[in-house]
């Protein structure tokens, strides 16, 4: 997988860093992906029975990961969303729970703040500013991980990033936009003009798709320009 990893950096001539991430892994997982190669894993453990057993974990996961020279990323607090049918409103962490991850030497922390993964209801209250602040104050420089980062206002990303949010992540908004311009393309008929039904042309749209909203989020999150360091 270090390979792939090397081969990916040249490949795509890459002068950013950039991880093989596995995102929301649990404890098995990340024992999985830690031994394939990945360059970075996240641990939630926020749905395990007890924070107890989280910690416990987090624990374990945060010295195998780092005797292999890979960052890990530990959740407290699970982050809201879809399921089956129901949207539940995002969960805020505990601000003692985030300090006792954070003590395990984890690389960076997901903690819930009112977040949700998916589109947000029309009565989503927002991020907790409050509850970020509070974490924050408990976990000083470790940087914090904003999931659901799907239509989340402007605004409130910005004050986020200003309150130590320092990674964000989204992946429905890619997702809509890579689904519009594909059925774009397929509506306009353009899966029957010459080779237009190639997977390499059919899946080009969406491609850009994602690639230019992709530009827009690294500038509203303030990465542009920055790479090693
Ligand atoms: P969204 O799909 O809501 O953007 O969330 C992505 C995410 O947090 C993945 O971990």
């Amino acid at each position: 997988m270090k390979k792939l990893v090397n081969a990916m950096y040249k490949a795509l001539d890459l002068t950013i860093p950039v991880a093989l991430h596995l995102d929301h892994g649990t404890y098995e997982a990340c024992l999985e992906c830690i031994d394939a190669g990945f360059t970075s894993i996240m641990y939630d453990g926020s749905h395990e029975e007890s924070f107890d057993i989280n910690l416990k974990n987090t624990k374990d996961l945060v010295k195998r990961a780092h005797d292999k020279g890979i960052s890990i990323e530990c959740e407290v607090g699970s982050i809201g969303g879809e399921e089956d049918g129901v949207v539940g409103m995002g969960e805020v962490a505990d601000p003692d729970e985030c300090a006792a991850i954070a003590e395990c030497g984890v690389d960076f922390l997901a903690a819930g703040i009112g977040n949700i993964h998916g589109v947000y209801p029309e009565n989503w209250p927002g991020l907790q500013f409050d509850a970020l602040a509070a974490i924050k104050a408990k976990t000083g420089d470790l940087p914090l991980v904003l999931h659901g980062g799907t239509g989340i206002p402007d605004d409130q990303i910005k004050k986020a990033v200003d309150l130590g949010v320092a990674k964000i992540n989204v992946n429905t908004e890619l997702q809509l936009v890579f689904a519009d311009a594909t059925e774009e393309y397929v509506k306009a008929g353009k899966i029957h003009e010459g080779k237009g039904f190639d997977p390499r042309k059919l899946l080009k749209p969406g491609y850009d798709a994602m690639i230019a909203k992709t530009k827009e989020k690294i500038c509203l999150f303030g990465s542009d320009g920055k790479g090693w360091n």
